[in-house]
Formats: structure tokens, C-alpha cells, sequence
């Protein structure tokens, strides 16, 4: 998708306001007055498009598409399969969704619904196909929002039933295949009927991880056919129109690697708690967020589609972020590839469960509120940063943040029962880039490795076919990896590597056999001795033999006390770390310090900056954020301009509390 502006706007719910259309031309005056140039409408509104089965009304939809268009609003047209009319839970019971308990649930809230039931996809694609028809050709379309945040899954009978044919597709119809690949000699599991199978329950099978992997899959595979059913009208109807569905962050229930192959744009909601936690650690954490948006796409810009403009309602308190903050989130999304800032909600609903949540307007209704006039003025900023859209952020490190993976850690059993958080060792080893102004992509262990010259790969402990061969390739021809501890375990149906760990042929890649894990309550630490110095061990530790691979450091308290710890193999022309302590911030900081300074790799943003204060590149622009609680003074180095001021930016820049720079880079052309 190619935008040449930075989209403003964000979930405009009119069909709330449709007994006061009074409210409906407010809108129109206050979107103008806060630079608003698109509005996600439809998401929610089945039951006023389609009163009853089949009769549809679509007068105060097209007055809102016409409103808008004159308004100079782009629309975002949802599609409203995320909450359906009580009459066809009425009429059609089937297309609400069965819990793993068995139960059916009542009709109520939302994303309630089977992902199977043909009644339910067919009223789905009814009403896109109709929504398609009459707007498709609206100046004012400029994307369709299929749904909201698809999410769970179904348990009915029609869902074991596809669920089955899945297995059966999987594992090429044979029974015995599937047997040995889920071990199920283990407890006499051993199926002789496929009707044997049903889905992960806490009543049934829940100790076969391969079963719960696979019951992942299919939940992933039966979103993208529902997304598939959906949008199958729009293609053909609109095919210039491109097609996205909102996701959120690293819920694992559906694998979002796979899912983004699927759309023409990747969207994300994000709602980073900042003032409410650690704001150098949220900053860290979204960024990290926004990178794995944008590589899942491809490394094009990706689309930020809900935010707040103040608070949220779903924390057990809901903090105010500071005056300045809601902007600065958003710039931060530019800053890492979105060409959008845009807000649940445009405003507040007056009633229902919904109605504390932040919004441009308040129930106050005026332009004159310090939520408002904050996002007005962000408004004028996007304007100026027109030209930063469409940019990209090629970046020479990468971090492996696998859904496949972190499915798989999160169902063995043993080891460390206690700590073993994927996302945070990810985060971890994130960190120290993003600290120092690197632009790093966030891939799954699928991605081509090739682009970059250093690949981090924290706690990797499942492979996928293909995975080692492709790692293997990338250090032969130069690369540099890191792997951590737990790597390369367990193969696709968590089958444990047999014959020394990691398996799949990469012990001779990185020139270690992890022999044993040692596993670390909470606040007990071991030591570890890297160039020198000696560091805190925790968690989980693998202990190493060297096979060859040099040793870089080594344990130096318990009974292996003088294994390696830290190890660099030499293969083909590249370099295979293992790293293979849990360690804390402290040691991977010098460590990653040491592989920037070995690879001589430079940081895209060309800024230093102080603690708290992040730089990014995008393009040919330098977006440099203060999440510190101080007015800070960075040293640019002259000679760039700066966008939002229109001026040249000083070599001196003052950037107060929340305060956000960007600047054009001195040898870009004008
Ligand atoms: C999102 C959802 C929105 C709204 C918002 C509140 O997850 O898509 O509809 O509920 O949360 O933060």
C-alpha cells in the first residue's frame, strides 16, 4: 500500500450516535480541527446494517461515506464479523462458539464465533459482498479493516471435524506417522481411529505437546480460511483496494508470521502503558513491537490502527499518561516504519462497556480539551511528516522472535517450570541496539537470513524443517549468529534431537554439544567469567562441551564451574556464537557491545544519544524521542534540517520531556 501523507484518524462509531445526526456534523468540524484524514468505520455495526435477516439498510452508512468524503476523510471500511446481530444467534445457534469445555456460549460480547460453521461464514461473506458492492467505488475507500482482532478458538463438533482433516492432510493420512511424530507410545496414546482425536481440553488430552502444536496450527490455519472466506468478495469486487485486519502485539494463539502473508498491509494495535511502567523498558518493548510489524511485512511500512489518546480502560488502573505522551507513542510508531497514527477511539460512546476509554472527543464534546488539542497538534506534525511515508528501514541485525517457537516453549513440560519467558529474552538481547540507535528486524526463523550481518537467536528452541540448513548457509557465507541457551532442541512435533543438542546437523555449525541444563529458581544466580569479568548467571544455563569452537567465556561457581559458557565457532566464512548462560542486561550488553565493535557495524540513526533518549532511522530521516523524565540536549552534528520546524535543526538540539525531532539527514537530497 502507498500512501504519500501519514493516515490520522482512527475508529469513528457514528452508528452510536444515529438518533443525534446533530452529533454527526460535530464530528465533521472537530475531525477538520485536529488534522483527521481517515476514519475506520463499520467495525461493529452488523446489526444496523442488517436489521433482519436479509434486509438491509444502508442509508446511514452511505451518508457517513458522504460526509466524510466532502469532509476530506479517507475511509477505512471494516468489515463486521467481529460482533454479530442477536437474531442470527438466534436463528443459527451454530455460529456461536463452543468453549473447550464443550459448552456452547449464549449469544453476547464479542469474537464469539465459530470459525467453521458454514452458516456463519456464508452470512459473512453475504454481507461483505453487499458492503463491497456499494462502496467499492466510493472515492472516500481507501482500505477494507476485515474484522477486529481475530482471536480464540472453536471447539465444536464441526471444528473437530476439520480439525481431524487437517491431521489427516498433515500427516499424509496415515495414522502411524502421526503416532510416532507425537511419541504417543508414551502412555499407551496410541490412536487406531482419527475419531480418537479431538481438540486440547482440560477435561482430555492436554499433556501431548505435539497435539496442542498442531491445535495451534489448524486455530492459525482456520483464521487465515475465515479471513480467506471473508475477503473473497472484496477481491473480486474491489481489487485495487487493498486489505488489512488489525493484530495484536505477540498474542501467540495465531501465528501473525503466517497470518501477515495473507494481507497487503500489516496492522497492529498498540497500547504501550507509558508513565505507567518503566518508560525506557515500555519504549524498548514497543519498538521491538513496531519492528516485528514491519518485518512481517516485508519490511514496508505497516500501519499503526488503534492507539489511545489518553487512557485505556482494560488495566486494573487506568494511569493517565503525561501531556505529550499519546503523541510521542504515535511518532514512535512512525519512527519504526508506520505510515499511520491512529486511535480507538474518535469518541467516547456513552454507554456500555467501553465508555472510560480514551478518545479524541470526550463526553464533553469539545475541541477545547487537552486531549483534543494535544492530538490536533500532532495532526499538524503528520502533516509535515508527509514525506517520511512510504520510507523504509533496512536494517544489518536481526533478532529471531518465532510464534512457532514461542508456542513450543510454552508447552514442554520440565526444565525451568518457573521462568521461561520468550518474549523477554527476545527483548533482552534487543535491547542494547535499540539503546544505541540501530535499526534491527524482528523475523521469524523462516525469514531469509541474507540481508544481515548479524542474527540473534535467543532460547530457539524448536526448529522447523529447513531452519538449520538455512542457518548453516548464512554463517558459511559470512554471517554472524548467535545462538543462546535451550537451542535447537525439538523438532516441528517437539520430538527432542537425538544424538547431543543442537540437533538437525548445527553441533558442527557452532562447534559445541550442549550436554546439560541447569535450571535456576528466581533470585539464585550463578557466576560466569566473559573477558575478564565476571557475571551473574540465572535461569537456565546450559553447560557446554567445545567441539572445537573457541571459548570466550566460562562458569565459575557450582560443579561446572570452568564449562564453557560463552563460545565462538569459526565455520566457512562466518561465525557461530553460543551464548548459552541465562544472563542478565549487564552481560548482554558487553557481549552485543563486543559483536558491534568485532563487525564494525554502525548504527543507521548516526546520532549518539543519552540513556532514554532513542534515535531511529527511517529513510532518509532521523527520528530522535526523549522518554527520559528531563529536558535533554543531543548533539546532532550540524548540518541537518528539521521537519517539523521546516528550519536547520541545531547542532545543540533541546528536546524537552516527551519531546519528539525529526530530522532530514545532511546528505539526503532536498
Ligand atoms: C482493542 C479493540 C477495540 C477496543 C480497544 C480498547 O483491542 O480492537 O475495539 O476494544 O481494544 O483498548
Amino acid at each position: 500500500m502507498k500512501l504519500d501523507h501519514i493516515l490520522h484518524g482512527g475508529d469513528y462509531n457514528p452508528d452510536q450516535w444515529i438518533a443525534t445526526p446533530e452529533i454527526w456534523d460535530e464530528d465533521m468540524r472537530l475531525m477538520k480541527q485536529a488534522g483527521i484524514n481517515a476514519a475506520t468505520v463499520g467495525i461493529f455495526s452488523w446489526s444496523l446494517l442488517e436489521p433482519e435477516e436479509g434486509k438491509y439498510e444502508f442509508g446511514w452508512l452511505d451518508a457517513v461515506f458522504d460526509k466524510l468524503y466532502k469532509n476530506g476523510q479517507s475511509v477505512i471500511l471494516a468489515t463486521p464479523s467481529g460482533a454479530r446481530p442477536p437474531w442470527m444467534a438466534q436463528k443459527y445457534p451454530e455460529v456461536l462458539r463452543v468453549e473447550e469445555t464443550g459448552i456452547r456460549n449464549e449469544y453476547g460480547v464479542r469474537h464469539n464465533h465459530c470459525l467453521t460453521s458454514p452458516v456463519y461464514r456464508e452470512k459473512v461473506r453475504e454481507i461483505n459482498r453487499r458492503l463491497a458492492e456499494r462502496y467499492g467505488k466510493h472515492p472516500a475507500l481507501l482500505l477494507w479493516h476485515v474484522s477486529n482482532e481475530y482471536s480464540g478458538a472453536c471447539h465444536c463438533e464441526l471444528c473437530q471435524r476439520a480439525f481431524r482433516a487437517w491431521l489427516k492432510k498433515e500427516y499424509r493420512n496415515d495414522l502411524n506417522e502421526l503416532n510416532e511424530r507425537w511419541w504417543n507410545g508414551f502412555w499407551s496414546h496410541r490412536f487406531t481411529d482419527w475419531e480418537q482425536i479431538s481438540s486440547p481440553k482440560s477435561r482430555g488430552e492436554n499433556h501431548v505437546p505435539a497435539l496442542k502444536l498442531c491445535w495451534d496450527r489448524f486455530v492459525t490455519d482456520s483464521h487465515i480460511s475465515f479471513f480467506e472466506n471473508e475477503i473473497a468478495p472484496l477481491r473480486e469486487l474491489t481489487p485495487d483496494i487493498p486489505v488489512t485486519t488489525n493484530m495484536m502485539g505477540f498474542y501467540d494463539e495465531i501465528n501473525y508470521q503466517r497470518f501477515a502473508g495473507h494481507v497487503d498491509v500489516v496492522s497492529y494495535d498498540a497500547y504501550p502503558p507509558y508513565d505507567a511502567a518503566d518508560n525506557k523498558k515500555t519504549a524498548a518493548q514497543f519498538g521491538f513491537t513496531y519492528d516485528a510489524y514491519r518485518s512481517m511485512g516485508g519490511g514496508g511500512p505497516f500501519l499503526l490502527m488503534e492507539s489511545t489518546p489518553s487512557v485505556v480502560n482494560w488495566r486494573p488502573v487506568n494511569k493517565l499518561p503525561r501531556p505529550g505522551r499519546a503523541a510521542q507513542a504515535g511518532l514512535q510508531a512512525v519512527a519504526h516504519g508506520s505510515d499511520s497514527v491512529q486511535y480507538f477511539q474518535w469518541r467516547k460512546s456513552r454507554g456500555g462497556h467501553e465508555k472510560f476509554h480514551g478518545a479524541v472527543v470526550d463526553h464533553d464534546g469539545r475541541g477545547d480539551h487537552r486531549v483534543f488539542l494535544e492530538t490536533a497538534a500532532l495532526g499538524e506534525k503528520l502533516k509535515r511528516l508527509a514525506p517520511v511515508a512510504g520510507s523504509l528501514c533496512p536494517a544489518k541485525v536481526a533478532v529471531v522472535y518465532d510464534w512457532e517457537n514461542a508456542r513450543a516453549v510454552r508447552h514442554y513440560n520440565g526444565l525451568n517450570n518457573e521462568y521461561r519467558d520468550y518474549l523477554a529474552e527476545c527483548l533482552k538481547w534487543y535491547t542494547p541496539f535499540f539503546d544505541r540507535g540501530f535499526t534491527v528486524d524482528v523475523i521469524g526463523q523462516e525469514a531469509d537470513l541474507s540481508p544481515y550481518a548479524l542474527v540473534i537467536a535467543p532460547y530457539l528452541y524448536m526448529l522447523l524443517p529447513g531452519t538449520a540448513g538455512r542457518i548453516r548457509r548464512y554463517v558459511e557465507n559470512g554471517g554472524a549468529f548467535v545462538a543462546t541457551y535451550l537451542f535447537g532442541v525439538a523438532d516441528k512435533d517437539d520430538r527432542v534431537f537425538l544424538g547431543g543438542l543442537p540437533g538437525d546437523g548445527l553441533r558442527e555449525v557452532f562447534g559445541v554439544t550442549a550436554r546439560e541444563t541447569d535450571s535456576l529458581p528466581e533470585g539464585v544466580h550463578g557466576l560466569m567469567k566473559y573477558r575478564g569479568r565476571t557475571y551473574r548467571t540465572a535461569r537456565t544455563c546450559d553447560i557446554l562441551r567445545s567441539d572445537g569452537a573457541a571459548v570466550l567465556g566460562v562458569y565459575t561457581s557450582d560443579f561446572y564451574a570452568g564449562s564453557p559458557a560463552v563460545t565462538v565457532n569459526r565455520f566457512g566464512k562466518g561465525a557461530a556464537y553460543t551464548a548459552a548462560a541465562g544472563s542478565e542486561d549487564e552481560f548482554t550488553g558487553h557481549f552485543c557491545e563486543d559483536l558491534i565493535r568485532k563487525l564494525k557495524l554502525k548504527p543507521e540513526a548516526g546520532i549518539e544519544t543519552p540513556p532514554g533518549v532513542y534515535a531511529r532511522a527511517r529513510g532518509e530521516y532521523v527520528f530522535l524521542m526523549n522518554f527520559t523524565d528531563d529536558r535533554v540536549s543531543v548533539k546532532t552534528g550540524g548540518g541537518y534540517l528539521d521537519l517539523l520546524s521546516g528550519g536547520p535543526a541545531p547542532e545543540t538540539l533541546a528536546l524537552p520531556v516527551c519531546g519528539v525531532a525529526v530530522l532530514k539527514k545532511p546528505d539526503a537530497p532536498e
